[in-house]
């Protein structure tokens, strides 16, 4: 039942990561930077994936839809936080903060399916490499690439048009900087069970599948290398899955952190700078662990960089 007299919230406050002025100022160079470093790497990423045709492979190809996926996911909160840095106001409208969730939801689920789909690609040029290119064709690539779209969306939309039934009005403060679903849940005046049951259900099958598609294809990986006898075939055929493997490990490195282990003593702290590390790191760190790593990644990054000094300004 909806009480008539009571006002509901137009706008919420988002408290940020740090309350001391003074640290405003660190917080806003800190993030501009790694904001600028992951727009820039992941952008050369896209850049030389698409200017070489001898990366157009399943496995760089993926590549550039998890860069896509991370420029767009850290889009969704950094510039927001810096422009209230920026204009020292705290406020998000009711609209901008449910759409920013919406995003932000899509987004992390599309990155979490795409490292799945990059592993089952290790997982068939390691132990099907004869198979290779009939499993993985045009046709399959683009499937999977459109499925954790569809997917993400699907999610997100349902949490959406469960969220907007609610009604809120006691608190509008949310202790973060993005509009946080679980917190957005808490802040409410209605019932949230619902709510709550199928973020729970929907959240653990979103984070399960995916890493049981990880588990299950790094597993027969493993078989598959321990089979080879030279021991430099061993390593030729396991470093191609070495920056992936990084990747997976940073991503539910920091998933497993935020949620399984909060401290007890700050609870609040820790949660901000898990979901800060989850926001901005993973994103930030997917182009230096692939193109440090990989040389075919770096040959292609010096030709595109070649590439720019021949085209005349
Ligand atoms: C994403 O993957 C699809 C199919 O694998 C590919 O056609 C497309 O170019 C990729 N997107 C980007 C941004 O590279």
């Amino acid at each position: 039942m909806h009480q008539g007299n009571q006002t509901t919230i137009s706008e919420f406050i988002l408290l940020g990561l740090s309350k001391h002025a003074e640290l405003q100022k660190v917080l806003f160079v800190l993030f501009l930077g790694m904001y600028l470093v992951t727009m820039v790497g992941n952008g050369l990423i896209i850049l030389a994936i698409s200017f070489d045709s001898y990366l157009h492979t399943p496995m760089y190809l993926f590549l550039a839809n998890l860069s896509f996926a991370d420029m767009s996911s850290i889009s969704t909160s950094v510039p927001k936080m810096l422009m209230n840095i920026h204009t020292k106001s705290q406020s998000i409208s009711y609209e901008s903060c449910i759409t920013q969730m919406y995003f932000f939801i899509v987004f992390v689920i599309i990155d979490n399916f795409l490292l799945g789909v990059m592993a089952y690609d290790r997982f068939v040029a390691i132990c099907y490499p004869l198979n290779y290119m009939t499993i993985m064709q045009p046709r399959i690539c683009a499937l999977l690439t459109v499925i954790p779209w569809v997917l993400s969306n699907t999610v997100a939309l349902t949490h959406t048009l469960l969220l907007i039934q609610l009604i809120f009005c006691d608190s509008n403060i949310l202790p973060h900087f993005l509009c946080d679903l679980d917190l957005l849940l808490k802040l409410s005046c209605s019932d949230t069970t619902v709510n709550e049951f199928m973020l729970f259900v929907i959240g653990l099958s979103v984070i399960t599948l995916p890493f049981a598609l990880i588990l299950f294809s790094y597993i027969h990986i493993i078989r598959a290398v321990l089979r080879i006898s030279s021991t430099e075939g061993k390593w030729k055929a396991f470093s191609t899955c070495g920056s992936h493997l990084m990747l997976v490990l940073l991503f539910y490195g920091t998933i497993i952190g935020v949620y399984f282990f909060p401290s007890s003593t700050h609870p609040d702290d820790t949660d901000k700078i898990g979901a800060v590390l989850f926001t901005v790191m993973t994103p930030m760190m997917n182009p230096f662990v692939y193109s440090l790593r990989n040389k075919d990644m770096k040959g292609a990054l010096r030709k595109l960089i070649n590439r720019k000094r021949f085209i005349p300004l």
